[in-house]
């Protein structure tokens, strides 16, 4: 029988081989596991996307970038700001304002992929002789993407480095349990 278990690529919980975890490591590791997998999905469809031969590479690409990842890296920002970091700032704790910092950064940075990859779309919509401009467009695409994987990936470490022992803490599953659906609908239902 095929091996079920999918392997962990959070760096900050350690891997669990019973795949067993704990509500506070479960609560952040839903979330942040989908985002990793979807950004390594578009990091893969990348390094096989040649606009200028598949123009509709160039839409497909585009329409994922807006109609899922960016809604959904979106949400689970604003859900972490207005509910999650919310209720636990009422319950007296404190955590680096880098957190929300970040948030800020990687979704400029998110911004700027999107630009770029309208501007490919453009591009190979307009057709004519403009290979050489796709092909640097394509390259810089790579690039920004690449580099925002990396930080958002240390974003969701340190996120998994604080949290799950604050929620251990104070531990109220109840009213924990509605900030998980919450995450849960930003990533299942925004697009
Ligand atoms: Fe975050
Ligand atoms: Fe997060």
């Amino acid at each position: 029988m095929a091996d079920t278990k999918i392997q962990l690529l959070s760096r900050a919980v350690p891997a669990n081989p019973t795949g067993n975890y704990s509500f506070h490591e479960k609560s952040l590791l839903i979330p942040h596991e989908t985002l990793r997998r979807e950004m390594i999905y578009g990091q893969k469809a990348l390094e096989h996307y040649d606009p200028t031969a598949h123009p509709w590479k160039a839409l497909c690409f585009h329409t994922w970038l807006m109609e899922f990842l960016f809604p959904a890296i979106h949400g689970h920002h604003e859900l972490e700001e207005n509910v999650f970091f919310d209720y636990y700032k009422k319950l007296g704790v404190t955590f680096p304002d880098k957190q929300t910092d970040d948030h800020k950064t990687l979704m400029a940075s998110l911004r700027q992929i999107t630009d770029v990859s309208r501007r490919i779309l453009d591009l190979v919509s307009l057709g004519g002789n403009n290979t050489e401009q796709v092909k640097t467009a394509v390259e810089e695409l790579r690039s920004i993407f690449n580099t925002f994987v990396t930080h958002m990936d240390d974003h969701l470490n340190e996120e998994e480095a604080f949290w799950p022992a604050v929620v251990e803490k104070h531990g109220e599953v109840r009213k924990h349990s509605i900030s998980l659906i919450f995450f849960l609908n930003a990533l299942i239902l925004n697009p």
